[in-house]
Order: C-alpha cells, then structure tokens, then sequence
C-alpha cells in the first residue's frame, strides 16, 4: 500500500477537541478561522486572507466582487476547468487563451491577443504544482485594465522571481480538499494584496440576514481551521518529499527522447502536485494506446498512471459548448447584454488541443519510495514499448459493458454499476468494477469522468 506523507496527529485532535469542548463550531472572533486567515497571511506574505468553505464557492464570488456580470468575458486557460465554470456560474463568458508547448501553462501571447471590450480579467491556473508567467500575464492585465486571479489549487508555497504564487494578481485562491497540499476535508483560502477586493470578497461569502448585495454564505467551519493551522506549518516539510520524489521521475525519462518533459519558466519554483510528461513516440512508431497498456501492465503497489488527462481542452465539452444552467436558457452566451463570437473550433487553442491527449500523469505527492516505484514502472513501461512487447490497445468486453452502462445511466455509481453487470451475469467485486472505472478515465474516444462523490459521467469524444 502507499504511505501517506501528510500526517494528523496529536495537535490536530487536541485543536478539534477544543472546537467541540467551546461548543462553536461556526466562525467567531478568536477562533480557529480567524487564526488560520492570519497564520495563512503570514505564511504566504499576502496582506488578506479569506477563508472559505472550498476553494470553487470563493471562485464563484470572484466575478461579483471584481464587478464581472452578465455580458462580459474572463480569459482562462483550457486545460482544468474550474475558473471556466465559475465564470459560467457569474454568468459571465470563459474565453479560452492557449498553453506553452513547454510546461501547459497559459501563455502570455495568446491571452493577450484574446482580449476584447469585454474582457474583465484574465485568470490563470498554476497547473500541477508549476508556476504560470504571472509577471507577464500581470503587465498585461495592467496594460489593458483588467484584473489578474490565481487559480493556486495546486500551488502552495509556489515561488516564482522571489514572491509565492497568489500575490502576483489581485486575487489569488487555494483549495483544501483532501487532494491538495493541504487537506482539511474540505476548504479554501482566497489572498488579496488589495482592501477594497478583500471587502468586495468577503462581503459575498458572509451575508448573515440580509445582505447589501448579492452574496451568499460560503463559509468555513472552525473544524476544518482547527486542522488547517496545524497542517499549514506542515505543508513545507510534505512538499519538500514531494520534491525529493519528483527527482526519482526526472531521472527515469531523463533519456527517453520520446516522452517530452515538463519545464518551468525561468525564475519558476516547482511544489510538486502531479507528475506529467508528454508521448511523442509517433514518430518512432510507437503508438499511444501501447503506451497506456504498458503502463498499466508495469504498474506496481495500485500506483496509477492516467492518459491524456481530460481528453480535449475545457471548451471541447458539452456543457462550456450548451450551457445548460439557469433553466436552459443558453446564459451567458445566449444573454442579449453579450455582444462576442465564440470559438469552439478544432484549432481554436491548437497546443492545447495537440498536447492534453498525450499527457501521462501520476500524483506526485507520494512518499519518495513510493515515486520510486512509479519511475521503476514508467521505466520498465518505455522499455516495454520499445520492445514491442506493449499489449494492443482495444476496449475489453467488459470495459464495453461498463461504458455502455455509464452512458445509460450517468451520473451513476460504481455500485450501480455493479449491479447492472450481475443483472447480466457478470459478477465483478466492487473494488474491480471501481478500478476498471478508473481506468476508463485515461482511454479515448469513449471515456469516463468523476462526476460529484462517487459517480461517474460518460463522454464519447469522437462525437
Ligand atoms: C485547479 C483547481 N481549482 C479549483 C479547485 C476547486 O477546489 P475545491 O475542491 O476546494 O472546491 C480544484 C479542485 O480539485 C482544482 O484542482
């Protein structure tokens, strides 16, 4: 089994024993989330911390509280999704800026060139643990008057020129999901350098009764602060194993010309999130599926490698093409206030497009002997490849079934899954049909994706 690096222990119980023992579990003055907005302000070097119940629902506020409504657009880089759905959710249009060949980072050029009127902000993600050029991303939004957010999910302790990523733009936010550097159940810390978006913030995720303007109560429990101050000052030591792993990865594709790596920019820190290189066996007749195989066929202790991540960039899927909140109305892009052309086209962010289904990840927060393995099986996976040996790349019968199953009935459950399959007299174990689930998310065209707490959605990405 992998070992944990994060650990709870003592001090966590004591902090939570003393949250049940005062009997207030909601926010208070001299709480634990006061504590852990000031201890977070401290260790990052922001001047505001603000503390949410997850790090989406304070990106929900962000439109409101930077004045971005109806009509207008946020520039945001396709490969994960969560600032392009807030952006939906603030009924505002995402507009999608390309990725460097080299790292899958925003590129500054591209966002650049998409801003409009309407743009309101740009907002970058700090993929998998690697800065984004937030000092050129920042000339550029100041050049054109616009606000640059920091998706920092990924990105604790992330340094880039000398400064921690989330105080190069106006607003920066953090997640705490159990996933995260830091985890505390659920979880999230938006930092602004800035008093006026620090009140415009704060004022839309605490109303109390009635509220000067829309907002909404988005917040933290004293239980998740009472863990959350003490994993804070245990985040560094867990990211330096991380670091100390990621070497174990490096050395394993450091010769391998057919497996791209993944670089920094110059003057960029790494906090190591998830591990990803890029296939480019083509050219040396090797074929992606064999790679996925092989991998899959090297893996050692249940350590999982995934292939080509979400398939297609964000714009690619359904619901950024058809809106369909709001009763199906087509907000925003249907709303009469907006006045853009979108583009949704094959070649519209063509880095994008070229490298997100070449991607093989692994997390990298695993303990250095567990990354170990990983690099002994992605080692002994590029050797079977090149052998030849790389079992063919097909759906099984029973992935057929289990994707036909998905798409009938998704969201759906593995458990339900399960039970369909016996109703057709197969019988699989929970733990296989939920392993093989997994797997699907990797394979292409017909795939699966997490669709809430243990469900499952169906896409076919050839349609
Ligand atoms: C890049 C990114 N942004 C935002 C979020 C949302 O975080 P949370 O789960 O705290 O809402 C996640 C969560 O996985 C994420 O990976």
């Amino acid at each position: 089994m992998p070992k944990p690096v994060r650990h709870y222990g003592a001090e966590e119980k004591r902090n939570l024993c003393k949250v049940i023992d005062g009997g207030n579990f909601a926010h208070h003055r001299g709480g634990f989330i006061d504590q852990f907005e000031r201890d977070f302000e401290k260790a990052l070097g922001a001047r505001h911390a603000i503390a949410g119940s997850t790090a989406m629902v304070l990106m929900h506020a962000i439109p409101g509280a930077i004045g971005a409504g109806a009509g207008d657009e946020i520039i945001c880089d396709p490969v994960v999704q969560f600032h392009g759905i807030a952006c939906l959710h603030g009924n505002v249009v995402p507009v999608w800026a390309d990725v460097r060949p080299d790292n899958f980072l925003m590129d500054p050029a591209s966002a650049e060139k998409k801003i409009t009127r309407r743009t309101k902000a740009i907002w970058v993600t700090h993929l998998w643990g690697f800065p984004a050029e937030v000092d050129k991303l920042r000339r550029i939004a100041d050049k054109h008057g616009l606000y640059l957010i920091e998706d920092c999910a990924h990105a604790m302790f992330l340094d880039y020129k000398g400064k921690y990523v989330g105080n190069w733009g106006h607003i920066g936010t953090f997640s705490f999901n159990m996933g995260k550097h830091l985890g505390t159940g659920e979880g999230g810390m938006a930092i602004t350098n800035d008093d006026t978006l620090d009140r415009e913030l704060r004022k839309r995720i605490i109303f109390g009764e009635s509220p000067p303007e829309l907002a909404s109560n988005y917040r933290m429990t004293e239980f998740a602060a009472a863990v959350g101050v003490v994993q804070l000052r245990k985040v560094p030591r867990y990211i330096a194993k991380y670091r100390e792993g990621k070497k174990y990865m490096d050395e394993a594709v450091e010769r391998c010309e057919w497996l791209q790596k993944r670089l920094p920019p110059k003057g960029g820190g790494v906090s190591p999130y998830m591990y990803s290189v890029v296939f480019r066996g083509e050219g040396r007749g090797y074929a992606l599926g064999a790679m996925r195989n092989a991998l899959k066929a090297c893996r050692r202790n249940g350590h999982r490698f995934g292939v080509g991540f979400t398939q297609r960039p964000a714009y690619k899927y359904e619901f950024f093409r058809v809106p369909n909140a709001y009763g199906h109305k087509g907000c925003p892009y249907g709303c009469h206030l907006y006045k853009g052309k979108l583009d949704f086209s094959d070649g519209a962010c063509p880095v994008a497009e070229d490298v997100i289904p070449r991607l093989i990840n692994t997390s990298n927060m695993c303990s250095p002997s567990d990354m170990r393995e990983k690099a002994r099986a992605l080692r002994d996976a590029v050797k079977m490849v090149e052998s030849g040996a790389a079992p063919a790349d097909a759906y099984t019968p029973l992935e057929t079934q289990i994707l036909d199953i998905v798409a009938a009935l998704q969201p759906v459950s593995p458990a339900v899954v399960r039970d369909r399959l016996a109703r057709k007299r197969i019988h699989k174990p929970l733990a296989e049909v939920l392993e093989i689930m997994e797997q699907l998310r990797s394979t292409f065209p017909r795939k699966l994706s997490h669709a809430g707490p243990e469900h499952f959605a169906y896409h076919d990405l050839a349609r």
